[in-house]
């Protein structure tokens, strides 16, 4: 039976993964996979997360099963993090998922049983396995323009177009803040436009916010997710703690399910809870117990914020850094764009072919559609990238 499998088409960001790992050049510089990484360029584990796993492991006295939906003080410290005083709590029901991730499959294969003939609007471009896991349960994509390659911002008049295709079946996917791969971002009036829209199709919206903190700021990040709980009657909220938290192998997500009606949350929260069993039964503990004892602790939380502001603060540093060794080299700014993105990454808006001879000229590895992770930069590299991105005629 076995031998029936077809082979599967590889994951565009893991294969990259494995073709740096392959590489023997001493100067190859990795812009793939989302991860964030030091000047050093190792994955630092936060101090707050091993202050909090050292606490676990001096206090916690079982690993028995938690509950479906994992522990409620987790969705309780995740909404106040995510949502502080947007949305009537009592409207909300919440899972914990496998990494943010999980929250994305759940929250698809709840549309599906919600509105079997839903469509999902995705950005183009937008994150690859948002496309590929919709595929995979057989929900029908629809595209609405996003990056305009002129500006590398947003085409949002383009975007608003195509929304207006969407009708009370479908739902709207968004990026809560950084996106991804762009990196390129609404302003809140443009939010607000995008809410109007939502409001007058009746159409459901979804955020997959997995970046909050990277931008702007914790607060800041979370604006655009806040303005849309509290003016629209039903939401979903995919979101991770993979990247804020540095605790990406420990799967830790959160699916947020918000209704127009208090009296049907109990039922919202039950299909939650039936998902999970379904699919994995109880969700991994670990990171989010960590994520909720640094949330619940002034002062590891204060020591996580601290640590989170010096990262994103980095990398707006990064990228002001590229932007201006590109202004040097190229004498215009036309990558000026690089400083006015936001988040782990930028998309350089080049093609396959010019990305694929960085790759074999320079060993510069981003994503096939010239997705560039800004943290896998440092002093040393940028001068490098940015004199492969000129030699390379981009
Ligand atoms: C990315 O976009 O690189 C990350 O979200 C990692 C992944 O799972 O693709």
């Amino acid at each position: 039976m076995l031998t029936n499998l077809k082979e599967q088409p590889k994951d565009k960001i893991l294969g990259l993964m494995a073709q740096y790992r392959e590489d023997p050049r001493a100067t190859k510089v990795d812009l793939g996979v989302g991860v964030y990484k030091n000047a050093e360029g190792i994955t630092p584990v936060m101090r707050a997360v091993k202050a909090a796993e050292r606490k676990l492991v001096a206090e916690q006295e079982t690993k028995a099963y938690t509950g479906l939906a994992g522990d409620p003080a987790y969705s309780s410290a995740m909404c106040d993090l995510l949502l502080a005083d947007s949305a009537d709590r009592a409207r909300i029901a919440a899972a914990a998922t496998p990494g943010g991730t999980g929250a994305v499959r759940q929250a698809f294969e709840l549309v599906k049983q919600m509105s079997p003939n839903a469509r999902v609007f995705v950005s183009d471009p937008t994150w690859p396995n948002h496309v590929s896991i919709l595929g995979y349960l057989g929900i029908e994509v629809v595209k609405y323009r996003y990056f305009d390659g002129e500006t590398r911002g947003v085409n949002f008049d383009g975007m608003m177009e195509d929304l207006a295709g969407a009708t009370a079946d479908d739902v709207i996917l968004l990026h809560g803040c950084c996106h991804n791969p762009t990196g390129a971002n609404l302003n809140l009036t443009q939010w607000q436009s995008v809410i109007d829209l939502i409001l007058a199709k009746g159409c459901l919206p979804m955020i997959d916010i997995a970046y909050q903190g990277f931008g702007d700021g914790l607060e800041e990040d979370a604006a655009p997710t806040r303005l849309v709980a509290s003016q629209v009657p039903e939401l979903l909220i995919a979101a991770s703690c993979s990247k804020n938290f540095g605790i990406y192998r420990e799967r830790t997500g959160l699916l947020i399910a918000m209704g127009a009606d208090a009296a049907n949350t109990p039922v919202v929260q039950g299909n939650l809870n039936h998902l999970n069993r379904q699919n994995f039964s109880f969700p991994p503990d670990h990171g989010a117990r960590v994520v909720t004892t640094i949330l619940t602790d002034p002062e590891l939380k204060a020591d996580w914020m601290a640590e989170l502001e010096e990262t994103r603060l980095g990398m707006l540093e990064l990228r002001q850094k590229l932007a201006d060794e590109l202004q040097r080299l190229s004498g215009s700014d036309r990558f000026g764009f690089l400083a006015q993105h936001r988040g782990m990454f930028s998309l350089l808006g080049t093609t396959p072919d010019l990305v694929e001879k960085m790759r074999v000229d320079n060993a510069i590895y981003m994503v096939g559609d010239s997705r560039m992770n800004i943290a896998g930069l440092n002093e040393n590299t940028i001068p490098m990238l940015a004199q492969a991105i000129i030699d390379a005629g981009v």
